[in-house]
């Protein structure tokens, strides 16, 4: 085959391999279907806690707030976020992280009121996560903060105001990761030369694993 010839070729193969993706309406390898907005929006829920990236719209008030959780949070998480039986405390804990028995709640050690969105979003009520709106979120946000002390009892949650709660705790994180691998900046190219590392090791051969023939009760310690 002449040259030009074979590139032409080559050029073909890869344009039929793309077309269907790129018109857009017959999936690469025939199967699946593309996915609606709708279905986007309802998947891409998170929110980044240090700048509320992702906050929908929408707001919710403390009093509002109140309501809510007295009929869909308090049965577990108690009136005020005390903590009914064992399940979870909200509230309080303030000074206790260094103590001997510690008591991390939202007031006393998550880092950003913006995450209490998100994780209100996504997995609250227990029994029934991703129930709520996000006005109810928001308002549920701006309740358990008011009662940590974090806001006033006028607060109303939205997505520019839940970002500029600044939370006790947050200093105290460390947000430099000291690892010399993982740079603020990452390298994306000529970032070390392969030649430089040698494997000098490797599991191969090695039973590291102790492996049995029989079913797993051989596995248990006789
Ligand atoms: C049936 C009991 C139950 C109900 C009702 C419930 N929760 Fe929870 N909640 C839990 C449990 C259990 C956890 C801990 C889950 C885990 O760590 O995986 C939790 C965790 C939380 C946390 C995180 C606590 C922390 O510091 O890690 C928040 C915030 C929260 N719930 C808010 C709510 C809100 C708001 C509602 C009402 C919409 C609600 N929960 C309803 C059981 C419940």
């Amino acid at each position: 085959m002449s040259r030009p010839l074979e590139a032409l070729l080559a050029v073909g193969a890869l344009l039929a391999l793309a077309s269907p993706a790129l018109a857009g309406d017959k999936p690469l390898y025939g199967y699946g279907t593309h996915p609606t907005q709708a279905q986007i929006d309802a998947w891409n829920i998170d929110v980044r806690g240090q700048d509320g990236l992702g906050l929908p719209a929408g707001k919710g008030s403390v009093d509002q707030g109140s309501e809510i959780f007295a009929e869909k949070c308090a049965a577990c998480h108690g009136t005020f976020g005390e903590g009914v039986d064992r399940w979870p405390k909200l509230a309080g804990g303030e000074g206790t992280l260094k103590a001997d028995r510690p008591e991390p709640t939202v007031g006393s050690y998550w880092p950003f009121a913006a995450t209490l969105y998100d994780y209100i979003g996504r997995a609250m009520p227990f029994p029934n996560p991703r129930s709520l709106t996000p006005d109810e979120v928001y308002a549920l946000t701006a309740y358990i903060l008011n009662l940590n002390n974090l806001v006033p009892g006028d607060f109303v949650a939205d997505k520019d105001s839940l970002p500029k709660v600044g939370m006790p705790n947050h200093d105290n994180f460390t947000w430099e990761d000291p690892r010399p691998d993982t740079r603020a900046e990452p390298c994306m190219s000529n970032c070390r030369d392969p030649k430089a590392v040698t494997i000098t090791s490797t599991a191969e051969g090695k039973t590291l694993t102790p492996r049995t023939t029989g079913p797993l009760d051989d596995m248990q310690p006789k």
